[in-house]
C-alpha cells in the first residue's frame, strides 16, 4: 500500500512539472523557434550607415535595414562592434556570419568574401577645407596630403594618385579632424557619408568638391560559401519591393533612393 502511494505522489508531482514547463512556455513563448542567430560585425564610426550611441546602441541606414532584414529573413541578429579594417579577415576567418558596414563590392574582396546584391548605390568624394580653392578634382590631388581610412575604396583610390602623400586613420572622425587642422589638404571617402556629416553641422568648415568620383554599391559581406547568402539576398529583395527599404532611405536621406542593379549586372553571382 504504502509503495502505490509513493508512486501514485511520484507520478501526481512529475505531471505537476509536466503542466508547469507547459505553461511556461506557452507564457514565454521564443519569438521565432527557427530564427537563427546572425553575429554582424559592423565599424561604427560612419555616419548616418552605423554609429553607436552614447548607451552603447547602434543605429544608422545599415542598422535599420539589418533589423528589418532580420524579420523577413527569420534571423535574430547580434551586431558585433569591429574596426573597419580587420572586418575582411575577421569574415574569412568565419569569427562573424556577416558584416554591414557600408562595405563596397569590389572584385578584389570578392577574391576572399561573399556579397550580398548590392543595396545602395555609393561612390567616393573629396572634401577640403571650406577655404581652399586649389583643390577641385581628381587631377588637382597630384602632389597633396591626402587622408583616407585604412582598408578602404578611399585609401585605394589615393594609392592612384600621383605623387599623393597618404595618411590613414582607423575611423572617419580622425581623418576630418586632421583636414580641420591642417594636417592634410584633402580627405578622399565615402560621399554620402561625408555628406551627411557637414549638413547636420557635425563637419565645421569643410565642403565637398567632387562627389561621385567613383561609382560604388554597398553589400551585405558574408564568409565565402555561407548558409545565410540566400536568406540575406531574398530579404532584401522583400524589403526592396515592399517598400521598406525606400522608408528606411527616406529616413536617413530625404530622398528618394536611386534604381539599383541586381547582383547579375554586377557581375557578382549569388
Ligand atoms: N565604402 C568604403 C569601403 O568599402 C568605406 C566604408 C567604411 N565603413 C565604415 N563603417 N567605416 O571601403
Amino acid at each position: 500500500m504504502k509503495s502505490i502511494n509513493l508512486k501514485w505522489q511520484q507520478l501526481i508531482l512529475g505531471l505537476g512539472c509536466l503542466l508547469l514547463i507547459i505553461a511556461c512556455k506557452s507564457f514565454y513563448p521564443t519569438t521565432n523557434s527557427d530564427a537563427k542567430l546572425l553575429k554582424v560585425a559592423t565599424d561604427p564610426t560612419f555616419v548616418p550607415f552605423e554609429i553607436q550611441t552614447a548607451s552603447g546602441n547602434f543605429e544608422g541606414f545599415d542598422i535599420d535595414l539589418m533589423n528589418v532584414l532580420a524579420k523577413v529573413a527569420g534571423f535574430v541578429v547580434q551586431f558585433e562592434s569591429l574596426p573597419f579594417d580587420g572586418m575582411i579577415s575577421t569574415l574569412q576567418a568565419k569569427r562573424v556570419d556577416a558584416a554591414i558596414s557600408g562595405i563596397t563590392i569590389t572584385p578584389e574582396r570578392l577574391k576572399t568574401i561573399a556579397f550580398s546584391r548590392p543595396y545602395f548605390k555609393a561612390g567616393l568624394a573629396i572634401a577640403v577645407r571650406e577655404d581652399n580653392q586649389n583643390i577641385k578634382d581628381f587631377k588637382s590631388l597630384q602632389g597633396k596630403k591626402i587622408a583616407v581610412q585604412i582598408g578602404s575604396t578611399g585609401a585605394d583610390f589615393a594609392k592612384t594618385i600621383p605623387n599623393a602623400k597618404i595618411s590613414t586613420f582607423n575611423s572617419g572622425p580622425e581623418f576630418f579632424q586632421d583636414l580641420l587642422n591642417g594636417n592634410v589638404d584633402a580627405v578622399v571617402s565615402d560621399a554620402f557619408a561625408t555628406l551627411y556629416a557637414i549638413k547636420n553641422g557635425k563637419l565645421k568648415g569643410i565642403k565637398v568638391v567632387a562627389n561621385l568620383l567613383t561609382q560604388e554599391y554597398y553589400g551585405i559581406a558574408t564568409p565565402k560559401n555561407s548558409p545565410h547568402l540566400d536568406a540575406i539576398n531574398k530579404g532584401i529583395e522583400t524589403l526592396l519591393s515592399n517598400g521598406t527599404y525606400k522608408q528606411i532611405y527616406q529616413k536617413w536621406f530625404n530622398a528618394e533612393p536611386p534604381q539599383l542593379p541586381d547582383s547579375w549586372a554586377l557581375g557578382i553571382g549569388h
